[in-house]
């Protein structure tokens, strides 16, 4: 898909032009000096979408008149789905070329990208018959500087989703290596199994070693000028999650390719930074493994212990997410910076408690996590802060060991945090838990089923703001 802008794109040769039409507004078409749909009872609702038959005076064939809602509630979040759904609609019709003239705020530009990207994505690389996609969008009035910063969100999201859609069988975690390895313009150490070892890290081993892959750490560093600020980002790189020993049920390990997104929605986010520059220092951390069951697999009962020297008894070969991130969130505490973020499709009790439609968010101060959900909220991405009572601890109690790497069904996306707490020493944190958000069973909005690039557009809103 190529993205362009022109000033006015009304005199565009294209298939297809875009404009809009808000809810109690009538809409003029200036060169037929006419004033279109009224008539037959289009109103501009938000989303709705009207296909005008141009005149023969007009430079498109077809004219897409899509419904913004009311003027005065229009934000940017809006301007996103609008145009998602315009993509949508203009698949459908099978345009190829098209034009969009939508008279809004000359800033809109991003939003309005990101919603063409999000729209236009498709995962079809192993399909014969491959979809429909536009050639070119032509974009009127918006800023060149924000349809550019729109196209590298819209692109780190496409690549984020196209790592997380990627079959366990090729996305291993050497593939995520070579991935990280592949970004130009960041500083990327891969630690190997025997580096792993040498730095005690010995619950994300555990997790590992039931896989005929091999383990990898990976280390990205993006660092710009005098940093304004530096900031740890770990993301779960479980590439497949079997359950391990304590195997999980057929339709619940269907889905499981996706437990490497929060590595993903790293990747995604750290070659987006080389392109924006922000400045800032960003470390992006995986801790990158499979969870098989086999002969070495590790086992229920098995003690670890984690980088930071504390014991871990297994109670659940299952719950491996939250053992890899401990050593992970260990590691990244040794940096010394201002804060850590991790991102994890970590508890199934995070899906139970909200679905697809929010993210879960926690952590030890208060200040950077609403500051989280706040640009996520902007960003078109919604955080819902769930509690991390120390009560939730007592379920985590071991007979032998300082811990438990599971308690209680209830409560389990808090008690999952509560764990990783554990390993964060001294340093402002965030954990999200993308569990319900970044794969899709089924089409939801402006989303295909499948993965969403959860967390990739707030974190990076995060990192340039
Ligand atoms: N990767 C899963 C969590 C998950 C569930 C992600 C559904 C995406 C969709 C995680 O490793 C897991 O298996 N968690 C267990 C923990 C339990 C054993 C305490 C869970 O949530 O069932
Ligand atoms: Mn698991
Ligand atoms: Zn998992």
């Amino acid at each position: 898909m190529n993205i362009k802008v022109i000033e006015d794109a009304k005199k565009y040769k294209c298939d297809v032009m875009v404009i809009s039409k808000f809810e109690g507004e009538r809409t003029f078409i200036a060169d037929i000096n006419q004033y279109v749909v009224d008539d037959d009872g289009f109103e501009g609702k938000f989303c709705d979408t009207y296909i005008y038959h141009a005149h023969n005076t007009l430079a498109q064939k077809k004219i897409l008149i899509l419904g913004m809602g009311k003027r005065e509630e229009l934000c940017e979040n809006k301007v996103c789905k609008a145009v998602a759904k315009a993509v949508n609609k203009l698949r459908q019709i099978k345009a190829k070329t098209v034009c969009f003239e939508l008279g809004l705020d000359k800033d809109y530009g991003k939003s309005a990208v990101i919603g063409a990207y999000i729209a236009d994505y498709a995962y079809d690389k192993y399909k014969s018959e491959k979809v429909h996609h536009l050639q070119e969008i032509v974009f009127g009035g918006f800023t060149q500087e924000s349809v550019d910063e729109g196209r590298i969100f819209g692109e780190a999201m496409k690549f984020t989703r196209d790592l997380a859609n990627t079959p366990a069988q090729i996305a291993t975690p050497d593939y995520l290596a070579k991935t990280a390895l592949s970004i130009n313009g960041i500083q990327t150490k891969i630690y190997e199994k025997d580096e792993i070892e040498k730095m005690g890290m010995n619950a994300f081993l555990a997790v590992g070693q039931g896989s005929v892959n091999p383990p990898k750490f990976i280390h990205m560093t993006y660092s710009k000028g005098n940093p304004r600020k530096k900031i740890a980002l770990i993301g779960k790189g479980i590439c497949f999650d079997s359950g391990g020993l304590d195997i999980k049920p057929p339709s619940s390990m269907l889905t499981m390719k996706d437990d490497m997104s929060g590595a993903a929605c790293v990747l995604g986010v750290m070659r987006a930074l080389v392109e924006l520059q922000p400045d800032i220092e960003v470390h992006g951390i995986i801790a990158a493994c499979e969870n098989m069951p086999s002969g070495s697999s590790y086992k229920p009962g098995d003690i670890l212990t984690a980088k930071n020297g504390k014991t871990v008894e297994v109670d659940n070969t299952d719950a491996e997410g939250r053992l890899t991130l401990a050593d992970a969130l260990c590691y990244a505490c040794e940096l010394k910076t201002d804060e850590v973020i991790d991102i994890a499709t970590l508890t199934g009790a995070c899906v139970v408690a909200l679905g697809s439609i929010a993210s879960g968010i926690m952590g030890n101060d208060e200040e950077m996590i609403k500051n989280l959900i706040e640009v996520g909220a902007k960003s078109g991405e919604r955080f819902w802060q769930l509690p991390m009572y120390e009560e939730y601890k007592d379920s985590l109690k071991s007979d032998i060991a300082d811990m438990k790497n599971t308690g209680s069904r209830q409560g389990g996306a808090s008690i999952a945090g509560i764990f990783l707490k554990e390993f964060v020493k001294d340093v402002k944190w965030t954990h999200i838990d993308i569990a319900g958000t970044a794969f899709l069973e089924k089409p939801q909005k402006e989303f295909i089923a499948g993965a969403t690039g959860a967390g990739v557009r707030t974190l990076l809103n995060y990192f340039i703001k």
